[in-house]
């Protein structure tokens, strides 16, 4: 099963997919975590990423298509993903269907999650990462400074500045929203509304691929 989990920057695609991926047994593929994983272990193209990606820019489509690529030619995707990130425009969309023709596969459905902008800037200007294990959680539900899996120290990420949330926000209504009529003309489009807890979207997003736990 090839899914993609798509919506606006901070309506809560990484956590959806991180429980999902347990649930379905499939792989969560972040692009964003694989280009910061890049920044962090100082490779070349990390350098190339970084300032791009602090000022909630897009980072070029080859970059991003060449490092994807590796992962979905792996075996742990053979069975399917869970993509989340990706694709971010039409032209990422149309190299993505060219990559799957190759191999036979195809989209089984894209999950779009609505939220309104003021839950996204909620969410965003609190959100708190992990520097030891990458959780993903958020200043409302955590009391310490400290990662409640593994205790690691918990950081802002550098895009979450106010700035480059409204960069982000811009960049995802002129080039990533027109992926919802791409998705809608194929018949892949799940529509989900991405507010409540987080429990409650991951129900209506099974339900929305025809699947119950
Ligand atoms: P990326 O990492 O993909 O960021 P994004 O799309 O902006 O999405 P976020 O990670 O900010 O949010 P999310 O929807 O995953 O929400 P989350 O679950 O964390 O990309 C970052 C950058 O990388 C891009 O700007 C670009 O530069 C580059 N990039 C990546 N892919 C690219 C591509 N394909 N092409 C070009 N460039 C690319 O939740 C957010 C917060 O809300 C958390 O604190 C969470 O705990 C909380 N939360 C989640 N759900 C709920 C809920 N239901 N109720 C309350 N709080 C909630």
């Amino acid at each position: 099963m090839q899914v993609i989990l798509m919506g606006p920057p901070g309506s809560g695609k990484g956590t959806q997919a991180d429980v999902l991926s347990k649930k379905l047994g499939l792989p969560h593929l972040s692009t964003g975590n694989m280009l910061r994983r890049e920044i962090a272990e100082k490779t070349p193209l990390g350098f190339k990423v970084e300032e791009i990606m602090g000022k909630g820019l897009l980072v070029p489509d080859d970059v991003v298509l060449e490092i994807l690529a590796k992962k979905l030619a792996s075996p742990e995707c053979s069975q399917g993903y869970l993509l989340d990130g990706f694709p971010r425009n039409v032209a990422q969309a149309e190299m993505l269907d060219a990559l799957l023709a190759k191999t036979r596969k195809k989209i089984d459905a894209v999950v779009n999650l609505e939220v309104t902008r003021d839950e996204v800037v909620r969410r965003l200007s609190g959100r708190r990462t992990c520097m030891a294990c990458g959780t993903v959680t958020h200043v409302s539900t955590t009391a310490s400074n400290a990662c409640f899996k593994c205790g690691g120290q918990l950081i802002q990420r550098q895009d979450d500045s106010i700035e480059s949330v409204t960069t982000r926000l811009d960049v995802y209504e002129k080039q990533t929203k027109p992926l919802i009529q791409y998705y809608a003309q194929r018949k892949l489009l799940k529509n989900v509304t991405a507010m409540g807890t987080p429990q409650e979207i991951t129900l209506r997003v099974l339900s929305a691929l025809g699947l119950s736990f």
